[in-house]
């Protein structure tokens, strides 16, 4: 026997699913949150550039163009021309506009976060980075300041009189990083809920889903060796379902197989006891010395008959064991005619009938010939037991279609009392042997009730069927029909018997 063995530590199979897709969840919200972060402040990045370029382009026009509002001539003074400029500027949030000649900045702050109020304080005062912009060779740049960066542009302005002087365009991005920081804490706060969602009803349908399985092993933890009557509860029409009712067709058929098993056993105990009950008296009475010498040869023939008959039941019982295996049957190409005529030969030996052979089957059939020979001879037995001597009984064999496949029919037809309708179910089951023989309990038919089980077990490896028409009080009809694989046959009638 080999055992199973199971791991130690077992994970629910809920939990592996709620799992799994927590993981898929987290690993999709985290890299779409990421990807987000990241777009957002390319944005914040591009925005920033636009906004200092447009300032520029707009210094540019106003240089162009712009004249004194005082004089209404065009600028005499760069200094007066960038302060008129700044003064009339509204700077967009987080922009400064920057006027710068000689030593003099004139300074125009648009409305800031605190952050970048805090990095807007940062230029005019940081004199180092001032100098870094102002002297560098481009005209527009990136510094890194306190909490983010700093975007700048450049426009360097010389009158003729060899005057110049500088407007400086700075964008602090700190606020616009601030915001995208906020907008994915709320993402992230969104995510976190839909995440706790998702578990949560992955939590209830997995748990739905999964239930008819805990059932199933529930059900199976439950069934004991002599109660296999519980049932797992199977609704609904997905796979799980499908499992469950499954689960439960296989435990009727157990529970089928070992009642068949059941009876089978008690049957048979009951059956055996009898004669050896019967045994038993006779050698009791023999050892008493209470039988007289003529009386103990009759003794010795019931004891003999009680043996025999025990024999055939062991017999019989054996065939029926080994009907259950694969290879109880072996079937093999056999000439129909020479199985039918060989059949008719046997039955004749078995009691002094008026046997007939009615019809004989032409061609090969594909069976166990010693099988069927044998279920035949048991239904011929039958025939003889409810029979009188020199009464007819009618075999033959022919060729029949059932349910659209052509089947090899073998019968045997008596004269004698038929079976009554009510035991047609039953006679082919083991030990039954029928109501009227029952009470009538005759003597001179000493059977168990195995016969009429062989020859169903015969046919049923076959892939065939055991069958009985009868009028009650007016003879019977015992057949088999097996499958015949192999080129149509025609019947041929043979009154010639
Ligand atoms: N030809 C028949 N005519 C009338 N009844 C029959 C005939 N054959 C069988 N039966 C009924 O079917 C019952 C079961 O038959 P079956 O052959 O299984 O058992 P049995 O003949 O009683 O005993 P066994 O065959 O084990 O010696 C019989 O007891 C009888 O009642
Ligand atoms: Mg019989």
């Amino acid at each position: 026997m080999t055992t199973d063995t199971a791991p130690r530590i077992i994970v629910p199979a809920r939990w592996r699913i709620v799992g799994w897709i927590m993981l898929t969840v987290v690993v999709v919200l985290v890299a779409m949150i990421a990807l987000t972060r990241n777009l957002l402040l390319v944005d914040v990045d591009r925005t920033a550039n636009l906004n200092v370029a447009q300032e520029i382009e707009e210094f540019r026009t106003f240089a162009a163009n712009g004249v004194d509002p005082t004089t209404s001539q065009p600028f005499t003074s760069v200094e007066r021309m960038l302060e008129i400029f700044i003064d009339r500027q509204q700077p967009g949030e987080s922009e400064q506009l920057l006027a710068i000649v000689g030593q003099r900045t004139h300074r125009a702050v648009g409305e800031m976060s605190d952050g970048a109020a805090a990095q807007g304080t940062v230029l005019p005062d940081n004199v180092e980075l001032l100098d870094r912009i102002l002297s560098s060779p481009n005209n527009s740049g990136i510094e890194d300041v306190a909490g983010g960066k700093l975007r700048w542009g450049r426009v360097e302005v010389v009158a003729g009189e060899g005057e110049s002087g500088n407007l400086l365009v700075a964008n602090y991005t700190a606020a616009g990083r601030e915001r995208v920081g906020e907008t994915i804490r709320t993402i992230g706060t969104v995510a976190l809920i839909g995440l706790a969602l998702t578990a949560l009803i992955g939590w209830l349908v997995s748990g739905r889903i999964l239930a008819p399985i805990r059932q199933v092993r529930m059900v199976a933890e439950g069934i004991g060796d002599n109660d296999l009557t519980s049932r797992v509860p199977a609704r609904g029409r997905d796979d799980v379902a499908a499992l469950a009712r499954t689960f439960n067709a296989m435990l009727d058929r157990l529970e089928n197989t070992w009642e068949v098993q059941r009876r089978f056993v008690d049957d048979a105990g009951h059956e055996l006891r009898t004669p050896i009950t019967v045994i038993r008296g006779h050698f009791d009475l023999l050892n008493l010395g209470a039988v007289d010498e003529s009386e103990r040869a009759d003794t010795m023939r019931l004891i003999d008959d009680e043996l025999s008959r025990m024999g055939r039941i062991v017999n019989d019982l054996l065939i029926l064991a080994k009907a259950e295996q694969p290879n109880f049957v072996q079937p093999t190409p056999a000439d129909v005619p020479a199985l039918t005529l060989d059949i008719e030969s046997k039955a004749q030996m078995l009691g002094d009938r008026e046997w007939q052979l009615m019809e004989v089957a032409e061609g090969t059939a594909e069976v166990d010939t010693q099988r069927v020979t044998q279920a035949v001879l048991q239904l011929a037995t039958n025939a003889v037991t409810h029979t009188q001597p020199g009464d007819t009984i009618q075999l033959g064999s022919s060729y029949v279609d059932t349910g659209g496949r052509r089947m090899l029919r073998l019968w045997v037809r008596d004269t004698g009392p038929g079976v009554a309708p009510e035991d047609i179910e039953q006679i082919f089951e083991r030990f039954n042997r029928g109501h009227h023989v029952a009470t009538e309990n005759r003597p001179d038919r000493p059977g168990a009730g195995l016969g009429l089980s062989i020859v169903r077990a015969i046919a049923d490896a076959h892939h065939g069927s055991a069958w009985v028409t009868s009028a009650f009080g007016d003879g019977a009809t015992f057949g088999i029909d097996l499958p015949v694989i192999g080129p149509a046959e025609t019947t041929r009638r043979d009154e010639s018997q």
